[in-house]
């Protein structure tokens, strides 16, 4: 199956279908990939036997509630290549992602599998307000992480110029940056900061670089830290989300006329709510667990994969497709301190009603005894390190703890440091947390 490019400069006519043609084609798209995945992939065709049920029963698109999910372990315990749905001679491309623990996950791509990406990172990028002839410099790494070569082949797709920088490198991308002109970066929020800093560090204001758009997403970023990232580079800041399980960057991405969460491209993915504890689908605008159903697919299909990303389904607006809020966090990255849940973005989004703070921060998890203490370190903005006394500093520190105390409901300390001194990431994603309690028994 191969979605249908749209003209240069026009949306694809799904995009504004009525509701009830989006769900005709999810239907018809969802009977297939259900029944591909049972023909094809024996551990699901497994699970469902166990759950007694058959691509049969599948009537409806509610009738998917009734199937077995897939989780990470599923595609641990099949590593390497145990969960495709065609032989590997079929794959063109194979990506992986790393994780923290364990074997990576791994996935494939069929030559079909790889024009919809393409198609559907064009759409994002269109989406986000980029138009055929501008110019892109992806500063996401190439390599096994999807996001490098995810991101340049809608680039090219939708008929712009790709840089294909990767990370790292930060001097060389800024110079490339100067010298080139693009009018979009592509690039993880945090790593976005590093670049907007070394443009400060040249003395460059925002209004002297190029960029219109920024597109950036694989790991969760708050309002308060678009609104940093827009001042510091001059840009737009649009959302793009995705994960390497269900195929890369693009399967959602915000449109830059409502800025109001990623549109998810549900011709392609079926979205689902869940109650992370019970598996129960839960109604559109109700917090949890996202789940993604792959409709197109050949493979690497997904059925009622759980992502472990916490948000909400929104109702269309730019498009006619529904849209997921911010992710709040992973069910994995929520930290529960003496007994609060809390998740590193909400101590984020505390932090930067700071103006005089930099969206760099890292929280550090220690235990005195029984007790969890936090600490969580963030810095000066540039011009600010050295200037302010510390009176100044007490104050910041004093104000930022009493609003993580009051909004979140824990206390924490909060340490003020100079400008640059919390480790920056390099190529990808930043380390939040650190969590140096002892692992309980
Ligand atoms: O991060 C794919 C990607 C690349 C997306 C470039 C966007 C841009 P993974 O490495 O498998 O894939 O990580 C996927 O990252 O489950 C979320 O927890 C997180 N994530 C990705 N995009 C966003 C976003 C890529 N826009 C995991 N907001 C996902 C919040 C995000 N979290």
């Amino acid at each position: 199956m191969t979605a249908k490019l749209p003209q240069p400069g026009e949306l694809d006519p799904i995009e504004t279908a009525s509701r009830d043609e989006i769900a005709a084609l999810q239907l018809e798209r969802l009977k297939w990939s259900v029944r591909h995945t049972y023909d094809n992939v024996e551990p699901y065709r497994r699970k469902c036997l166990d759950k007694g049920v058959h691509p049969d029963d599948l009537k409806s698109l509610a009738d998917l509630g009734r199937f077995p999910f897939m989780t990470k372990s599923d595609l641990r315990d099949n590593y390497p290549f145990g969960l495709f749905a065609v032989p590997v001679k079929q794959i063109r491309r194979l990506h992986a992602s790393s994780g923290t623990t364990g074997k990576p996950v791994v996935v494939g791509y069929t030559e079909n599998d790889l024009n919809n990406w393409a198609n559907l990172v064009a759409r994002s990028i269109r989406a986000a307000g980029g138009r055929p002839g501008d110019m892109v410099h992806v500063a996401y790494g190439y390599g096994m992480f999807t996001g490098g070569l995810g991101a340049h082949y809608g680039v090219e797709r939708l008929g712009c110029t790709v840089v294909p920088m990767s990370g790292g490198q930060t001097e060389k991308q800024v110079q490339q940056i100067l010298d080139f002109r693009p009018d979009i970066i592509m690039v993880t929020p945090s790593y976005s900061l590093v670049i907007a800093e070394e443009f400060e560090r040249l003395g460059i204001p925002p209004e002297e670089i190029s960029l219109k758009v920024g597109i950036f997403g694989a790991e969760p970023w708050g309002q308060g830290m678009r609104a940093e990232i827009e001042r510091k580079l001059g840009l737009d800041a649009v959302d793009i989300y995705g994960l390497t399980e269900v195929m890369g960057p693009g399967v959602a991405c915000e449109c830059i006329e409502s800025k109001d969460g990623p549109v998810i491209w549900e011709d392609h993915f079926y979205p689902e709510i869940i109650d992370p504890e019970t598996g129960e689908v839960l109604p559109d605008g109700e917090q949890g667990e996202l789940v993604f159903t792959s409709l197109t697919k050949e493979g690497f299909p997904v059925i009622r994969y759980r992502t472990r990303d916490l948000t909400r389904l929104l109702k269309p607006t730019s498009r006619s497709f529904r849209r997921m809020d911010k992710i709040v966090g992973r069910s994995d990255d929520m930290l529960i301190v003496r007994g609060v849940n809390v998740f590193p973005t909400q101590i984020e989004e505390q932090i930067l009603r700071e103006p005089r703070l930099t969206g760099n921060y890292q929280i550090v998890l220690t235990r005195d005894g029984h007790l969890d203490n936090v600490e969580v370190r963030c810095e000066l903005q540039r011009e600010l390190t050295g200037k302010v006394g510390r009176g100044a500093i007490e104050e910041i520190s004093r104000s930022v703890a009493h609003h993580i105390k009051t909004i979140i409901g824990i206390s924490t300390r909060v340490q003020v440091m100079d400008f640059d001194t919390i480790p920056r990431t390099q190529t990808g994603k930043a380390r939040r947390v650190i969590d140096q309690r002892p692992k309980l028994q």
